[in-house]
């Protein structure tokens, strides 16, 4: 039988899965790029590229319209080609996927480590062939993959590692920030990633060779600085080099991004405060299993989830987030995993079965709300819902 919350405690809880950590500070330096009359990529993005890579610490950032314009353009600049294989983990976002078949290239799936629930550095090699080029790892939820075994594996075989750090602002892996260990790293801009400029994206690297050919590319594969036609100190003349991609940045975006980087570490610094009240109580309970954090890392923090133990429960997961929902507290599921969807089933023949620990944690995952703006009764609220559920719902 389903409890009935009161409505008005529903009302007056009502905690949403993300807020934005945008205020005055954004809105206002939003409004000076729009009285100063240039709009799209310029001086504010040149300025944001150089604040980024100082501080990931890496030779070259450059700003495009998403992650997934990042993904592509960084797999483009390895070199992959039409036929080749990439490896990438079946338990992420479409995105991860895509790029790869943009190139006319095969995304081959991977199953998911059962511990921190990246990429399996065993499964990927089993899925090695003649065909394989690169490795495209995600550091799910924002804990960074054990980098040494995929470095490993791609020296043994020649491959490229480029990588999704969709979640992975800031992190770091051994002491190192994500974003300076491989040959390109893809990072998202995106309303609800833990640095926003509503949409948008950066590739870091440290080769030169990588950082030249994704500026040519990202527009329209005209010349050097061709973005400065316009202004002053440009020239109207341009060469188109090669049939590039409309997928630059904006100044608008840029003046965002600015004022979020200089309090990422604070926003990071929150995120891990909740995770760890989150881990603290919740582990205790025989209901569900909290997140491990590997001993040489350092999370981002941009997803929290939790397992839900369902020996112990006589609900699953969908109702046990529509109970949540019905205590007004929202969450989400990441992520279906691409070999359940019917685009990748039919693309690689496969079906539910395949991948059993992705699937197993995608039967039983929720993501919770974490965000900075959180309060310490925000957060109080979710725990007092999540052990009221598994209260009444106790097997
Ligand atoms: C793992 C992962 N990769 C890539 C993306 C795509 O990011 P963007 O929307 O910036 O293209 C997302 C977005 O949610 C994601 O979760």
């Amino acid at each position: 039988m389903r409890t009935a919350p009161s409505k008005v405690r529903a009302l007056k809880q009502a905690i949403p899965f993300h807020r934005a950590p945008v205020g005055e500070d954004e809105a206002q330096a939003v409004a000076e790029i729009v009285r100063s009359g240039w709009l799209t990529m310029g001086p504010k993005t040149v300025e944001f590229e150089q604040r980024f890579a100082e501080y990931i610490g890496v030779r070259h950032a450059i700003a495009v319209s998403s992650c997934t314009a990042a993904m592509h353009l960084a797999l483009e600049a390895v070199g992959i080609k039409p036929g080749d294989e990439v490896l990438v983990p079946t338990l992420t976002f479409a995105a991860t996927a895509e790029v790869v078949r943009y190139l006319d290239a095969v995304p081959i799936l991977v199953d998911s480590d059962p511990t921190f629930f990246n990429i399996s550095a065993k499964d990927a090699a089993r899925k090695i062939t003649a065909r394989t080029r690169a490795i495209l790892p995600v550091h799910f939820a924002g804990h960074p993959c054990e980098m040494d075994s995929i470095q490993e594996l791609a020296d043994g075989h020649g491959l490229a590692i480029v990588e999704d750090a969709a979640h992975a602002l800031p992190a770091r892996y051994q002491g190192k920030m994500i974003g300076t260990l491989s040959r390109a790293t893809a990072f998202s801009f995106y309303a609800t990633k833990t640095l926003t400029t509503g949409e948008g994206g950066m590739v870091t690297t440290n080769e030169d060779f990588i950082a030249e050919r994704v500026r040519l590319m990202r527009l329209h594969g005209m010349s050097r600085d061709a973005w400065k036609r316009y202004s002053g100190e440009g020239t109207w003349r341009y060469e188109v080099l090669e049939a590039g991609f409309k997928y630059n940045f904006t100044d608008m975006q840029a003046a965002l991004g600015l004022v979020q980087l200089a309090k990422c570490d604070r926003m990071r610094e929150r995120r891990q405060a909740i995770a760890e009240e989150y881990t603290r109580t919740l582990s205790a309970s025989e209901s569900f299993r909290t997140p491990c954090v590997a001993r040489d890392v350092e999370p981002a923090w941009h997803l929290y989830y939790i397992l839900l133990e369902e020996n112990s429960l006589r609900i699953g997961r969908n109702q046990f987030i529509q109970e949540l929902q019905d205590r007004g507290i929202h969450t989400s599921v990441h992520f279906i995993p691409l070999h359940e969807h019917p685009y990748y089933q039919k693309l690689g023949g496969h079906r539910t079965g395949d991948f059993p620990t992705a699937e197993d944690y995608f039967a039983r995952c929720i993501s919770l709300p974490i965000y900075p703006g959180m309060t310490s009764q925000d957060v109080e609220s979710v725990i007092g819902s999540l052990e009221e559920v598994a209260r009444d719902f106790k097997r």
